[in-house]
């Protein structure tokens, strides 16, 4: 079968087309016959080789969530799944591949009227962003700003935000089309990546998807017992000496803490993803797919990546 691997670690040039031999579900397993894996921000620290230090080789095949028709089960997996369209969670790759296996309990089944792009673009930024909101405490009333929002988990967290209530839901973004566009998906003001602009002074809850040098500027705007939630570290890692921001703000109870899908079990993931999708199907949660490319294209997906130009999810149909 087809699939991409990174040949080398560094630049998206790495990555080739390879021929594999088809995977065998294990006990435990299904395997997806893939209509679309997502490009991701773990994707592309796989590919400059920022996950060496988690046992990431070279010839590793990225895409770790993918959408397509079960094709096989392995033993001790229900046999009716063969045949059915699905989400999965494929763990840290194998997803940019024409088939992919993933574990059971990481298939969700995809509703009539959800496109594979659609849910890859969701599945797991939605459950980012929801488990993200409840860990910084999103309560109806509460000032929200979501950093880094231009990318699936902050779209998702924008929508959630603004639909559970919020007072006031702020993004930081890079230009001002892409804050018109945030606004049409529910946020309130628009910072710049600094945090300058017009709107709330202090927020409730964040969710930041950037982390970086900035970030102890944000953790000084939390307002009293606010609580900042990290999920994505797309601005680097944040300054050693970040802590002193909790400290200084100590007579204000503020908080900060992290939310990595891998601490969540997979039952309330799939749970999560089921009622997103649900929701897309109804138009209440849009996906924003930026653009679907050909598995061929992986170069040019994660070139876009890294130049900053994708907003929302490229898509790669094998
Ligand atoms: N918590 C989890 O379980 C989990 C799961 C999967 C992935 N992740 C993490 O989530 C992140 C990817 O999320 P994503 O795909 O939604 O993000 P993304 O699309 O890669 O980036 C989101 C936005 O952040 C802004 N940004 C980029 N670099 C920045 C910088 N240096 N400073 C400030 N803003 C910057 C950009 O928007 P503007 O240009 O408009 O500012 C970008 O569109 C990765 O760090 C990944 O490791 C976490």
């Amino acid at each position: 079968m087809k699939a991409v691997a990174i040949q080398r670690f560094g630049a998206p040039e790495g990555l080739a087309v390879i021929d594999l031999p088809e995977p065998r579900p294990a006990q435990g397993q299904v395997l997806v016959c893939v209509e679309a894996a997502g490009v991701g921000g773990l994707d592309a620290l796989a590919v400059r080789g920022d996950l060496a230090g988690y046992g990431l080789r070279e010839g590793h095949v990225p895409g770790s969530e993918v959408a397509g028709t079960v094709a096989a089960v392995g033993q001790g997996v229900d046999a009716s799944w063969v045949g059915r369209r699905v989400w999965a969670l494929t763990g840290r790759g194998g997803g940019y591949a024409e088939q992919a296996l993933a574990a059971e309990e990481e298939v969700v089944p995809l509703p009539p009227g959800l496109s594979a792009a659609g849910a890859v673009t969701l599945g797991g930024s939605g459950a980012v962003a929801h488990f993200g909101l409840a860990r910084a405490g999103l309560a109806p009333g509460a000032s929200v700003l979501v950093r880094g929002a231009s990318g699936s988990i902050g779209i998702a967290a924008v929508q959630l935000a603004a639909r559970a209530g919020a007072a006031s839901v702020a993004v930081t973004a890079s230009s001002a089309e892409r804050g018109a566009r945030l606004r049409e998906l529910g946020a309130t003001s628009v910072l710049d990546r600094s945090g300058a602009g017009e709107g709330p002074t202090g927020f409730d809850a964040v969710v930041d998807v950037v982390a970086g040098p900035d970030l102890p500027s944000f953790l000084a705007r939390l307002n009293p017992n606010g609580r900042l939630v990290a999920v994505g570290i797309v601005g680097g890692m944040p300054p050693t000496d970040f802590g002193s921001a909790l400290i200084s703000g100590f007579l204000k109870s503020v908080s900060y803490a992290s939310l990595s899908l891998d601490t969540v079990p997979a039952a309330e993931r799939g749970r999560v993803a089921a009622g997103q999708f649900a929701d897309a199907v109804r138009g209440e949660l849009r996906t924003v797919v930026h653009e679907e490319m050909p598995l061929e294209q992986a170069v040019r997906a994660h070139t876009a990546m890294a130049a900053g130009e994708v907003f929302g999810r490229v898509v790669l149909r094998p």
